[in-house]
Order: structure tokens, then C-alpha cells, then sequence
């Protein structure tokens, strides 16, 4: 039997929902990770630092007893955001990072940015202060097709951004392409990258294989094979730019096989499984802790989890539904297998 034995990692992008759906999936995440980057994607969004401290108590109650999660909280940006506001998470000790959503890019992203410089000096407010902004880096104009949309954002906003706030830490979310895998590799030591694992694993044949398939459904896409390999490369080069952000974003079965489907992919109850097969293929195991467990709390000036899990390299099923409060959901790779699981403790 083999083992891996890895400081215990943190997830540092996950939807956790809220009431009923909260309290069914957070077990699945405070038993691999020590903390996760909240997103604030409510409806309505988690846009202050009261909203922020009362959504974390609900997280934190849903936390199973002898479980030791902490959910690292963030701010959802709009365009009526105010710099004061930043001084107060930056005064707050649970807020850790800003959330920029370009308007109707995504599930509950009515409320994001329509016009960048709209929140210029809000911007400008996080860099004093060093709070993190996290990007969902897609631009949404009907004109730009929705395969290109993430390399149009490095394009137009990113590569200015970067020039504009050499100061301001900020993390491309999810990556998805080898245009930003190469963006961030080349850029500037301020910005970063998270990784999925369902970007690690898939390939956009994945959405269509044997007719449409919305469990694979998630912004940004899936996209062709070779970016999934730049992506492999990337997170499993070494490189401290990149670390682990599952996305997980659960949505009720009914609410993705639908005539509109929602998007995203609910990964987290086998997340380490997942990354730790793509390390494994890769031939990177040796590299799974400083991607899951070192890079990230080191780009939050964090310090690293003191305790360790171990995975074990066994065959674990995949259910085939799980219980999203009182609504069945279609976990990634429903019904299915993966090679590794997290051993107990
Ligand atoms: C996320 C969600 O459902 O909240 N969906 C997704 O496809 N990833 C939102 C997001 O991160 O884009
Ligand atoms: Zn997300």
C-alpha cells in the first residue's frame, strides 16, 4: 500500500452556498483542508465586512465537531464598493481578499463590475493595504466567443492591471487556458494563479461526450487539450505562482440539468483524490505539497498548517448522487472511481 503523507493543505477558492446546502457540503472540505478562501457569490452578495462576519459563523457552525476548518472570508467588489470599506477588512481579521467579478460573467455575478475604472480607487485602497484581489478573469461581451473570453481579459484589463498596481497582490482564479498560464508564469512576482482540478483532468470533450453533459459545465469552460497540458505543467512545475483552488460550486441536479443549466462542478469531496491522480500521471507526487499545502498560504502571508493528512493510493467510489440539503447533486466523476482517498483522522 503507498502512502503520501502531506502538511495538511488549504482549498484557496470554494463556494460553500449558505442554510441547508452549507451545512451538507462544508464536512466534505474540513476534512481534507485546514482553511479555504470563501467566495461571496451569494444572493445578494457578501459586499461588506458585516455580511463577511456573519456568513463565517454560519460556516463555522456547520464545521463538524472535531474538525479544526477556518473559513478565510472575502469581499464580493461592486462598482459602490467604498475605500473605507477596505480599510475595515483590512482591519478585520477573517477578511483576507477582494472578489472581482465582471458583471454576468457568472453564477450570481449580476452584481459585479460592469466598468473597471469604476473602481479605481478602490483598487487603489486594497494596494495600500496589501488585500488580495482575486479575479474571476473572463470578459463577458457578446461579441467574444466564450472559448476566448479568458485570454480577451488578459488582453484588455489584466495586462494594464498588472502595470497599474505593482504592489497589489492578485490571483487569476481557475485558470483555464495556456495563455494564462504563461501570463502568470512570466509575470510579475504580485500575481498568482489558482488551479482546479477538474481543469487538470478534462478536456472540453468532456462537455459533450456522448451528448451534453452539464456536470462538466462550469466558467470558465473546460477548454481543448492543450491547454489542459500547459495547466498540468504549470502546477506541477515547481513554480510557487500556482496553487490549489478547487472551485467546487455546487448546484442542485435540477438546476443543472435544466433548459438553462447553471455552471460549476462539485468537486471538493474528492478533491485531494483528484489533484493527487493528476500528480501521480504527471509524475510529480513529489511536488502535490508544495502545490496543495506551501504556495498558497505563502502568497497570503500565512503561515502553512501545522498538522499533516495522508493519502492512501487505493480505489475509493464515487457516489453517484450526493445530498445538497435536501436536493440530490451530481458529484465530479458520479459513480465512478478514484485512485486515491484521505485516510481517516
Ligand atoms: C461558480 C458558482 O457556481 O458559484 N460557478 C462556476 O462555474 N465556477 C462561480 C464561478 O466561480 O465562476
Ligand atoms: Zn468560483
Amino acid at each position: 500500500m503507498h502512502t503520501l503523507t502531506l502538511t495538511r493543505p488549504d482549498d484557496w477558492h470554494l463556494h460553500v452556498r449558505d442554510g441547508a446546502m452549507l451545512a451538507s457540503v462544508v464536512p466534505d472540505t474540513a476534512r481534507q483542508f485546514g482553511r479555504a478562501i470563501i467566495m461571496p457569490n451569494l444572493k445578494p452578495p457578501v459586499a461588506t465586512v458585516d455580511q463577511a462576519l456573519a456568513y463565517r459563523e454560519r460556516i463555522l457552525a456547520a464545521v463538524p465537531e472535531g474538525m479544526s476548518f477556518q473559513p478565510l472570508m472575502t469581499l464580493y467588489l461592486t462598482e459602490q464598493t467604498t475605500p473605507d470599506e477596505i480599510h475595515r477588512a483590512a482591519d478585520c481579521q477573517h477578511v483576507y481578499a477582494v472578489k472581482y467579478y465582471p458583471a454576468g460573467a457568472t453564477t450570481n455575478a449580476a452584481s459585479g463590475v460592469r466598468v473597471i475604472d469604476r473602481v479605481w480607487p478602490v483598487l487603489e485602497a486594497m494596494q495600500d493595504v496589501r488585500l488580495p484581489l482575486l479575479m474571476h478573469g473572463e470578459v463577458t461581451d457578446s461579441d467574444i466567443d466564450v472559448f476566448d473570453r479568458e485570454a480577451v481579459f488578459i488582453e484588455r484589463h489584466l495586462s494594464r492591471l498588472v502595470k497599474a498596481f505593482p504592489e497589489l497582490p492578485m490571483v487569476l482564479e481557475h485558470i483555464t487556458t495556456k495563455d494564462s498560464a504563461d501570463f502568470v508564469r512570466e509575470g510579475p512576482a504580485n500575481l498568482a494563479a489558482t488551479v482546479t482540478a477538474h481543469h487538470l483532468l478534462l478536456n472540453r470533450n468532456a462537455m459533450f461526450e456522448g451528448g451534453l453533459r452539464p456536470h462538466h459545465y462550469c466558467l470558465p469552460l473546460i477548454k481543448r487539450e492543450q491547454h489542459r497540458q500547459a495547466l498540468v505543467e504549470v502546477a506541477t512545475s515547481g513554480s510557487p505562482k500556482f496553487f490549489l483552488g478547487t472551485d467546487s460550486a455546487p448546484h442542485p441536479k435540477a438546476a443543472k440539468e435544466s433548459d438553462c443549466g447553471c455552471a460549476g462542478i462539485y468537486s471538493a469531496r474528492n478533491a485531494m483524490a483528484f489533484y493527487a491522480e493528476v500528480f501521480e500521471e504527471a509524475g510529480a507526487l513529489d511536488r502535490l505539497e508544495a502545490f496543495a499545502s506551501h504556495y498558497g498560504p505563502d502568497f497570503y502571508r500565512l503561515p502553512r498548517n501545522n498538522d499533516q493528512i495522508t493519502l492512501i493510493r487505493e480505489q475509493e467510489r464515487v457516489p453517484e448522487v450526493v445530498d445538497f440539503g435536501g436536493h440530490p447533486g451530481i458529484p465530479l466523476r458520479a459513480g465512478g472511481s478514484v485512485g486515491w482517498r484521505v485516510a481517516a483522522g
